[in-house]
């Protein structure tokens, strides 16, 4: 065991842990983040999709030892209080999901694409879905919650870039 320093969610946590722990199990296991899912555990399904450094990264086959010094940010990140992040918001009114389990990862994929894509075409959003399994396959409801949200952040940044 070694004393590693994690950034997660812009606060520093000190944890107990082998290097060559699987961050998912750190966030969800020590830390309590349990948004976070673990679906396959070998990279492919997207579920427990974090940004590390910005970068959408699949945290069940991320090393602790490799992620320290580095901002993680997971889906518990993105809420102020009570009011919800805009891509929160459009998946809940698309009502976007059934059993939720790919909810998490679906979303943090959103965020990433939206903050570089504002605009997205078709096939970035179908880049989306290639990345992340909805095994209920919602998948019409969850393109319509990225179109909900890009629509919803645009409007949002041309009413605060108005006000100036
Ligand atoms: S649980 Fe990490 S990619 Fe499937
Ligand atoms: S809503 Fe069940 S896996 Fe996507």
């Amino acid at each position: 065991m070694a004393r590693h320093v994690l950034r997660v969610n812009g606060k520093d946590h000190e944890v107990d842990a082998e290097p060559g722990d699987s961050l998912l199990s750190l966030l969800r296991d020590d830390l309590g983040l349990t948004g976070s899912k673990f679906g396959c555990g070998e990279g492919f399904c997207g579920a427990c999709t974090v940004l590390i450094d910005g970068q959408l990264t699949r945290s069940c086959v991320t090393r602790v030892g490799a992620v320290a010094g580095k901002a993680i940010a997971t889906v518990e990140s993105l809420a102020a209080g009570d009011r919800l992040h805009p891509v929160q918001q459009a998946f809940l009114d698309a009502e976007a999901f059934q059993c939720g389990y790919c909810t998490s990862g679906m979303v943090m994929a959103t965020v990433a694409l939206l903050k570089n894509t504002p605009n997205p075409t078709e096939q970035d959003i179908a880049r989306v879905m290639d990345r992340n399994v909805c095994r209920c396959g919602t998948y019409p409801r969850i393109v319509d919650a990225i179109k909900r949200a890009a629509q919803q952040m645009r409007t949002t940044t041309t009413a605060v870039g108005g006000q100036r």
